[in-house]
Protein backbone atom coordinates (compact mmCIF):
# COMPACT_ATOMS: atom_id res chain seq x y z
CA UNK A 1 0.00 0.00 0.00
CA UNK A 2 2.85 2.45 0.86
CA UNK A 3 4.41 1.84 -2.62
CA UNK A 4 1.56 2.74 -4.41
CA UNK A 5 0.91 6.19 -2.54
CA UNK A 6 4.56 6.76 -3.12
CA UNK A 7 4.19 5.93 -6.59
CA UNK A 8 1.57 8.15 -7.14
CA UNK A 9 2.47 10.87 -5.21
CA UNK A 10 6.11 10.74 -7.24
CA UNK A 11 3.69 10.79 -10.41
CA UNK A 12 2.14 13.95 -9.07
CA UNK A 13 5.10 15.32 -8.12
CA UNK A 14 6.48 14.46 -11.63
CA UNK A 15 3.64 16.06 -13.38
CA UNK A 16 3.26 19.18 -11.46
CA UNK A 17 6.72 19.80 -12.52
CA UNK A 18 6.64 19.07 -16.20
CA UNK A 19 3.10 21.26 -16.41
CA UNK A 20 5.01 24.06 -14.95
CA UNK A 21 8.47 23.92 -17.34
CA UNK A 22 5.41 23.46 -19.86
CA UNK A 23 5.29 27.09 -19.91
CA UNK A 24 8.96 27.85 -20.03
CA UNK A 25 9.11 25.63 -23.01
CA UNK A 26 6.91 27.08 -25.11
CA UNK A 27 9.61 29.32 -26.02
CA UNK A 28 12.71 28.11 -24.59
CA UNK A 29 11.84 24.91 -26.99
CA UNK A 30 12.35 26.92 -29.78
CA UNK A 31 15.26 29.04 -31.79
CA UNK A 32 16.20 31.72 -31.00
CA UNK A 33 15.10 31.22 -27.44
CA UNK A 34 18.24 29.79 -25.88
CA UNK A 35 18.15 25.79 -24.36
CA UNK A 36 18.08 25.00 -20.68
CA UNK A 37 20.99 23.48 -21.38
CA UNK A 38 22.69 27.12 -22.89
CA UNK A 39 21.47 28.95 -20.19
CA UNK A 40 22.29 26.42 -17.40
CA UNK A 41 26.24 26.40 -19.11
CA UNK A 42 26.33 30.12 -18.67
CA UNK A 43 25.25 29.89 -15.05
CA UNK A 44 27.25 26.92 -13.87
CA UNK A 45 30.66 28.74 -15.30
CA UNK A 46 29.84 32.07 -13.70
CA UNK A 47 28.50 30.53 -10.28
CA UNK A 48 30.05 26.73 -10.20
CA UNK A 49 27.72 25.31 -7.51
CA UNK A 50 23.94 24.43 -7.59
CA UNK A 51 23.20 26.57 -4.77
CA UNK A 52 24.39 29.61 -6.59
CA UNK A 53 22.92 28.56 -10.08
CA UNK A 54 19.74 28.32 -8.28
CA UNK A 55 19.75 31.95 -6.33
CA UNK A 56 21.19 33.67 -9.73
CA UNK A 57 18.73 32.48 -11.62
CA UNK A 58 15.67 32.87 -9.41
CA UNK A 59 17.10 36.11 -9.21
CA UNK A 60 17.27 37.38 -12.71
CA UNK A 61 13.47 35.37 -13.61
CA UNK A 62 12.14 37.85 -10.28
CA UNK A 63 13.27 40.99 -11.45
CA UNK A 64 14.76 40.66 -15.29
CA UNK A 65 17.06 43.20 -15.94
CA UNK A 66 19.91 43.67 -18.41
CA UNK A 67 22.49 43.43 -15.81
CA UNK A 68 21.32 40.59 -13.64
CA UNK A 69 21.66 38.51 -17.32
CA UNK A 70 24.44 35.90 -17.69
CA UNK A 71 23.97 35.30 -21.59
CA UNK A 72 26.58 36.69 -24.10
CA UNK A 73 26.53 40.37 -25.24
CA UNK A 74 25.47 39.32 -28.67
CA UNK A 75 22.31 37.75 -27.34
CA UNK A 76 21.57 40.34 -24.99
CA UNK A 77 21.14 42.59 -27.56
CA UNK A 78 19.16 40.48 -29.69
CA UNK A 79 16.79 38.63 -27.00
CA UNK A 80 16.71 41.66 -24.59
CA UNK A 81 16.45 39.36 -21.26
CA UNK A 82 15.21 43.11 -19.29
CA UNK A 83 11.80 41.68 -21.30
CA UNK A 84 11.63 38.31 -19.53
CA UNK A 85 7.88 37.29 -18.66
CA UNK A 86 7.78 37.56 -15.28
CA UNK A 87 5.78 34.48 -13.23
CA UNK A 88 5.10 33.67 -9.83
CA UNK A 89 7.59 32.90 -7.33
CA UNK A 90 6.44 29.23 -6.90
CA UNK A 91 6.79 28.58 -10.72
CA UNK A 92 9.86 30.40 -11.04
CA UNK A 93 11.12 28.31 -8.35
CA UNK A 94 10.29 24.75 -9.69
CA UNK A 95 11.31 25.60 -13.04
CA UNK A 96 14.50 26.66 -12.15
CA UNK A 97 14.64 23.62 -10.02
CA UNK A 98 13.43 21.45 -12.95
CA UNK A 99 16.13 23.12 -15.23
CA UNK A 100 18.95 22.58 -12.86
CA UNK A 101 18.35 19.09 -12.07
CA UNK A 102 17.82 18.41 -15.38
CA UNK A 103 21.10 19.92 -16.88
CA UNK A 104 22.79 18.23 -13.48
CA UNK A 105 26.59 17.17 -15.22
CA UNK A 106 27.56 15.20 -12.36
CA UNK A 107 23.71 13.18 -13.43
CA UNK A 108 25.41 12.81 -16.84
CA UNK A 109 28.58 11.02 -15.61
CA UNK A 110 26.45 8.56 -14.00
CA UNK A 111 24.35 7.53 -16.79
CA UNK A 112 27.21 7.37 -19.71
CA UNK A 113 29.49 5.47 -16.82
C1 LIG B 1 7.81 34.46 -24.12
C2 LIG B 1 8.96 33.58 -24.26
C3 LIG B 1 9.62 33.02 -23.02
C4 LIG B 1 9.03 32.33 -21.98
C5 LIG B 1 7.55 31.96 -21.81
C6 LIG B 1 10.10 32.00 -21.04
N1 LIG B 1 11.29 32.47 -21.52
FE1 LIG B 1 13.08 32.35 -20.55
N2 LIG B 1 13.98 33.43 -22.07
C7 LIG B 1 13.34 33.84 -23.23
C8 LIG B 1 14.32 34.50 -24.10
C9 LIG B 1 14.03 35.08 -25.48
C10 LIG B 1 15.53 34.48 -23.39
C11 LIG B 1 16.87 35.05 -23.85
C12 LIG B 1 17.01 36.46 -23.35
C13 LIG B 1 18.30 36.62 -22.68
O1 LIG B 1 18.36 36.36 -21.48
O2 LIG B 1 19.27 37.01 -23.36
C14 LIG B 1 15.29 33.80 -22.12
C15 LIG B 1 16.25 33.61 -21.13
C16 LIG B 1 16.04 32.89 -19.97
C17 LIG B 1 17.04 32.69 -18.94
C18 LIG B 1 18.46 33.26 -18.96
C19 LIG B 1 18.40 34.69 -18.46
C20 LIG B 1 19.67 35.44 -18.60
O3 LIG B 1 19.75 36.26 -19.53
O4 LIG B 1 20.61 35.25 -17.81
C21 LIG B 1 16.48 31.89 -17.99
C22 LIG B 1 17.14 31.38 -16.70
C23 LIG B 1 15.13 31.62 -18.40
N3 LIG B 1 14.89 32.25 -19.60
C24 LIG B 1 14.25 30.83 -17.71
C25 LIG B 1 12.89 30.72 -18.02
C26 LIG B 1 11.94 29.97 -17.20
C27 LIG B 1 12.30 29.18 -15.95
C28 LIG B 1 10.72 30.10 -17.80
C29 LIG B 1 9.38 29.54 -17.32
C30 LIG B 1 8.99 29.79 -15.94
C31 LIG B 1 10.91 30.92 -19.00
N4 LIG B 1 12.23 31.27 -19.08
C32 LIG B 1 9.92 31.28 -19.87
C33 LIG B 1 12.01 33.65 -23.56
C34 LIG B 1 11.05 33.09 -22.73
Amino acid sequence: MEKIILLIFMAVLLFSDESVISKCNECHSYSPTPSYKKIHKHYLLKYSSKIRVKQAMIGFLKAPSLEKSEMSNGMKKRLKPENHTIFDDKTIEKAVIYIIEKEDIQKRFKKIS
